[in-house]
């Protein structure tokens, strides 16, 4: 049995797909799984990962499990719980901002997924981290824009991420979570103790990203940059400000200075990972 977290997410829910598909038995965890819709067969469960304790039922019986990390937990106690569950695995869906080598992580989006990793490398579990570049999905806020005009307004034109697509993800996690080769067969090679640092095929700006967007949708879409002030109050209605903050300061720091562009999706799946244009292909109602 997988137990797969954050099944309601964009890279989750294509893990609990993938699998399900694949014939093994899965176990979706949503902190209101009455609201989720997941395959036929797919058992779904109540959880919160911030309180450890509601995690037995979800638990039980579990080989391994696909693993988010939140703010609000400590990630020792979803250790503990493992551990005592009989659990022997975990993928855990972790960030490229974590900085192995820092003595202080940048900022409270690396210290939250640090911390997590921390909890595992000191566990007696299996585990591989798959440290994720920014998403493609992220554009997806981009869609109230796109439906009103051709214009998306946002901060930092020049802001160079290498964003993946989730499915390259979720078929990263599967591989580690079945011991799958990059041929697709099941149970032939470990991935534990494994770091795999995830990013899409290509550096692109925000501007380049709304360039795309553009090319594929076959309208003049354009991004324009407005003052970093104008979008921090923006999306301060849905996001708490030290997250906000590290979101605008990586965004800064990334400006002539591009996120790294890695081959870790063909090392472990054997194809190279999808193109923001295949994103925007297979999102395209979204906008
Ligand atoms: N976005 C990025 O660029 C990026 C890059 C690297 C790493 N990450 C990490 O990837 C993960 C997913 O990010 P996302 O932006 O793609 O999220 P998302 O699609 O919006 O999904 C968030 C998921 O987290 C679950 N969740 C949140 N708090 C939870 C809790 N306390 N207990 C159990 N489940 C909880 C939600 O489940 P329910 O609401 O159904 O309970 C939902 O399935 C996060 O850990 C994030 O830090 C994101």
């Amino acid at each position: 049995m997988f137990l797969i977290t954050g099944a309601t997410g964009n890279v989750g829910r294509n893990v609990v797909e993938q699998l399900a598909a694949a014939g093994h038995k899965v176990r979706a965890l949503s902190r209101n799984p009455e609201r989720a819709q997941w395959p036929a067969g797919v058992d779904a469960v109540a959880g919160d990962l911030a309180d450890a304790a509601s995690l037995g039922a979800a638990l039980a019986g579990v080989e391994a499990v696909f693993l988010l990390a939140v703010p609000t937990a400590s990630g020792a106690d979803f250790v503990a719980a493992a551990e005592a569950a009989g659990v022997r695995r975990v993928v855990l869906l972790s960030s490229g901002s974590v900085d192995d080598d820092a003595e202080t992580q940048s900022g409270p989006i690396a210290e939250y997924h640090w911390r997590a990793e921390q909890a595992l490398r000191a566990s007696d579990l299996e585990w591989t981290f798959l440290r994720g570049e920014v998403f493609a999905a992220n554009t997806l806020p981009w869609g109230y824009q796109t439906k009103a005009g051709d214009d998306v307004r946002g901060a930092y034109a020049a802001a160079a991420g290498s964003p993946i697509h989730e499915v390259d993800i979720a078929e990263v996690a599967v591989a580690a979570l079945t011991g799958a080769d990059p041929a697709g067969q099941v149970g032939a090679t470990s991935h534990a103790g494994r770091v795999y640092h995830l990013s899409g095929p290509e550096s692109l700006t925000h501007a380049d990203q709304a360039r795309i967007l553009g090319e594929v949708l076959d309208r003049p879409i354009r991004f324009v940059e407005v003052p970093v002030d104008a979008v921090r109050e923006q999306m301060s209605a849905h996001v708490p400000a030290p997250i906000l903050d590290d979101i605008i300061g990586i965004w800064a720091a990334s400006v002539g200075n591009p996120r790294p562009v890695t081959d870790a999706v063909e090392r472990v799946t054997g194809h190279p990972a999808r193109s923001f244009a295949t994103w925007v292909q297979d999102h395209a109602a979204a906008f």
